[in-house]
């Protein structure tokens, strides 16, 4: 849809470079950049262009896609802060003295650090404006529109490639102070393959998941490989944070069509897409999909309107408590919090609704020799320094490639046998012993 002559007037004037945009950055202020796929690229890259004129920059980020000059070259330091509701490959490898983890439950995270304060800059991406000059943020509203309306200045990387997507991320050109014109392909994620121990755990949870549910799953590698075995599904609607190609699949197959769901029927809802091009091909003018808000998305008491709501999530380790940690390895920061709390709670409280965490018994992991040697990721107590992302009283069901247990009004020495008992055999009599020495069973 071509913009009209006013509109055309209007963008024109907003065009600026990507040095202009960075010349804005002041010191001791916050830039606030959109997530994900939806990070604004070309202002990110050059950020680091205007290091020498800046100090104590806070650039605050989620799901960062690049190893962007700001954060990862040591001699930012002091002239950038970056701050991270989640934690990507890239970030992991740069200097942590740089790199701070902002901690969120997701739907709160816009919320929260507005309570604290308001970004100078917010710097997003968006689709070419309309014949009336709307715009959309395409790939994201999870915290976007909130902090571009209270930003003093809104800088948005306008490029066609970009999926326009229905929902809160329709915005009107008026909200934007300057536009970067932008040309890159839309970031694309690999999809991780599906491994035997993916299939067995799909096939606890597939059974328990009945016909009319909505669905919420989560990112990682055992989520993804679970909705691709939920074929046999009949009438399931989609209600999560993260669209992924994975639902593509399932709407193509005929399980998804949402027509039993109780909040926006027949509407698939996310607060952010990611994925490969299939994915964005199938959002790109699609009033079936809708990217609302994360703080109404991942609201807890919005996911509980969803009858039989279902939540499947992955972790890193849980203790024998039921402590489940999905963010760090120990104090190290991994990932974020996310929406895992937000999507278990709604779906506990939905009625007909259960969640799940699923994950594999063990996980490879390189001992001090570099050689790679498995652990049990159901340990006695969490590696000294592990973040609780989903507290213990917030677990329903567990899932590993041994078996389902259901966790919910159990004592921690029920809980502790019953974990002993989906854990991998060459570690049950490890964790019975520990079980034995913290006086669990
Ligand atoms: N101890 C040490 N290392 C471990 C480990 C443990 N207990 N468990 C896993 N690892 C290692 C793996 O070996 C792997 O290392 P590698 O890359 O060297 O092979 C790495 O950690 C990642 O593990 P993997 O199982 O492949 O992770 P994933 O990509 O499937 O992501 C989470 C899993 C838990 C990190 C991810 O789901 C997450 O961040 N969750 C929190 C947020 C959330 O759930 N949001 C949901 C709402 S959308």
């Amino acid at each position: 849809m071509a913009m009209s002559e006013k509109i055309k007037e209007i963008y024109k004037k907003k065009v600026i470079s990507v040095d202009d945009a960075v010349k804005m950055v002041k010191s001791d202020t916050d830039v606030v950049c959109a997530l994900a796929a939806a990070e604004p690229k070309l202002f990110m890259r050059k950020l680091y262009s205007v290091k020498d004129k800046v100090k104590d920059v806070s650039v605050l980020t989620c799901l960062p896609m690049e190893a962007y000059d700001f954060y990862t070259k040591e001699d930012a330091l002091g002239h950038f802060y970056h701050e991270g509701w989640f934690y990507t490959g890239p970030m992991r490898n740069a200097s942590q003295s740089i790199n701070s983890f902002v901690t969120n439950h997701l739907h709160m995270a816009g919320t929260d650090r507005l309570s604290y304060r308001k970004p100078h800059i917010f710097a997003g991406t968006a689709t070419p404006p309309d014949k009336n000059g709307y715009m959309s943020l395409s790939l994201s509203a999870t915290y976007e529109v909130d902090m571009l309306e209270n930003a003093d200045i809104v800088i948005l990387e306008v490029n066609e490639k970009f999926p326009r997507t229905f929902g809160d991320t329709i915005i009107h050109i008026s909200q934007v102070h300057h536009i970067i014109e932008a040309d890159y392909d839309v970031p694309e994620i690999p999809i991780p393959p599906v491994s035997a121990e993916d299939k067995t755990i799909a096939g606890f949870i597939a059974p328990m998941i009945e016909n009319g549910s909505t669905v919420q799953l989560g990112i990682g590698g055992i989520p993804n490989a679970i909705g691709a075995n939920l074929t046999t599904l009949k009438d399931i609607g989609i209600h999560t944070e993260m669209l992924t190609e994975g639902m593509v699949d399932l709407f193509e197959a005929g399980v998804l069509n949402g027509k039993r769901k109780t909040l926006l029927p027949g509407k698939m809802v996310c607060t952010f897409a990611l994925g490969n091009k299939k994915l964005y091909d199938f959002i790109d003018n699609n009033p079936g999909v809708v990217i609302n808000r994360g703080k109404w998305v991942n609201d807890p008491y919005v996911i509980a309107q969803n009858y039989k709501q279902i939540s499947i999530n992955t972790a890193l380790e849980i203790d024998l408590s039921g402590q489940v940690c999905s963010e760090s390895i120990g104090s190290v920061q991994f990932s974020g919090t996310g929406g895992q709390a937000d999507t278990a709670i709604g779906a506990q409280r939905s009625i007909g609704g259960k969640s799940f965490i699923a994950l594999y018994s063990t996980a490879s992991v390189k001992d001090a020799k570099g050689v790679r040697k498995p652990i049990s990721k159901i340990v006695p107590m969490l590696k000294e320094g592990g973040r609780v992302t989903l507290h213990r009283a917030n677990v329903e069901y567990v899932v590993t490639e041994h078996g389902i247990v259901r966790l919910k009004g159990l004592s921690v020495r029920e809980r502790a046998k019953k974990l002993i008992t989906i854990a991998h055999p060459d570690f049950r009599d490890m964790l019975t012993e520990e079980a034995k020495k913290l006086k669990f069973i």
